[in-house]
């Protein structure tokens, strides 16, 4: 039987930002999600509470060793008043993914929905309702065992924290500009690539400052054994719309199986789409482009959900993608999906729960 979660109110809710002030991920909700693992105990003590700060030990080993994963999705009131999430079971399947790959142990899955629920219909006044804006869900599971051994920790918090959130991008849905990385990676197949775990993200900070210095806004990834074929786009999978088809890496091992990566291609053969997911090199980027034929490029997350990518800068020169502007398979997928997730047109896959 699921474990009971036990709720204690605030009495004290924070004031709303100001709807032009919310940015992402700036403000956090009236209450957070906290459950214990302790080694013999299991997962315990399911509770809803204030949110507030929480103390460790310095010796915690997340903070030495960043055994340490996150998830990131989204709810929404829809026009009709319900509120929901849009795919969660993914996320939560993810989440599990990613406990194994760290040596976390996993997390009762039915749990995990019940705790989102629940959380999102305490703060769900919280829910900004401006085109664009969503509720911006940040469950993530830290080893806080204070021994400094490089092993599995034997204590762990999972909590969920709630943000409300607009635009990722300050600019809004505009073309991006690229720097293609080739002296960093990010993933390697047999490594983290593949699951949500913090210092992938820690590890990627260095080529987004250089590419910052380029004039550009995110890096391309290229793949770490042959720095030759393409893998993901800043924090987002990446897709190319090339005359009668859409490509969009394989998932090879080192990238992210990503949830609207999925939901795109889903919704691109439902619209009789052809849609490849090979291997696709910088060289074959680089041709199809000086051939006129890369209509769009565009990365889809959770955060931006589709963000076309305007031009890339490659050996020093700027390549642009179609004429600069949104292209119009990007713009049709931004409309689909947060057409469905926020209930605005209809959901033929049961994508909202
Ligand atoms: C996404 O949702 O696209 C991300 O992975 C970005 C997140 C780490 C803020």
């Amino acid at each position: 039987m699921m474990q009971p979660i036990h709720i204690e109110h605030t009495s004290a809710p924070k004031p709303r930002p100001k709807a032009s002030d919310i940015g992402f991920g700036k403000y956090f909700t009236d209450h957070m999600f906290i459950l214990d693992y302790d080694d013999g105990k299991g997962w315990h003590d399911a509770r809803i509470q204030p949110y507030q700060p929480i103390t460790l030990d310095p010796a915690a080993k997340v903070f030495h060793y960043g055994q340490a994963i996150f998830e990131g999705l989204k709810a929404y009131r829809t026009e009709a008043g319900n509120l929901v999430l849009f795919r969660p079971e993914m996320n939560i399947k993810r989440l599990n993914r990613s406990n194994d790959r760290m040596s976390i142990p996993v997390i009762d899955e039915e749990l995990v929905l019940e705790a989102l629920h629940q959380l999102v219909l305490i703060d769900q006044t919280w829910i900004p309702h401006e085109p664009g804006t969503s509720l911006y869900i940040r469950p993530f599971v830290i080893a806080t065992e204070d021994m400094l051994g490089v092993s599995p920790s034997k204590q762990y918090k999972f909590m969920i924290i709630m943000s409300p959130v607009g635009a990722y991008y300050d600019e809004g849905v505009k073309p991006i500009s690229i720097y293609v990385e080739s002296e960093f990676v990010r993933a390697v197949a047999g490594g983290v690539g593949h699951v949500k775990t913090a210092g992938n993200y820690a590890a990627g900070l260095k080529a987004q400052e250089g590419a910052t210095l380029q004039g550009c806004a995110q890096v391309l990834w290229l793949d770490g054994v042959h720095r030759k074929y393409v893998e993901e786009v800043g924090s987002m999978n990446v897709f190319f719309h090339l005359g009668d088809k859409i490509v969009t890496p394989a998932l090879t091992g080192g990238l992210l199986p990503g949830i609207t990566r999925d939901s795109v291609i889903h919704l691109l053969r439902y619209w009789g789409l052809k849609v490849e997911e090979r291997l696709f090199s910088i060289d074959e980027l680089v041709q199809v482009q000086k051939d006129g034929n890369l209509k769009e490029m565009f990365g889809t997350g959770t955060a931006a959900v589709i963000s076309p990518v305007g031009s890339l800068v490659w050996k020093g020169e700027t390549l642009t993608i179609g004429d600069g502007s949104i292209g119009e398979l990007a713009a049709h997928l931004y409309e689909t999906i947060t057409g469905i997730q926020t209930g605005r047109i209809e959901d033929p896959f049961g994508w909202r729960v």
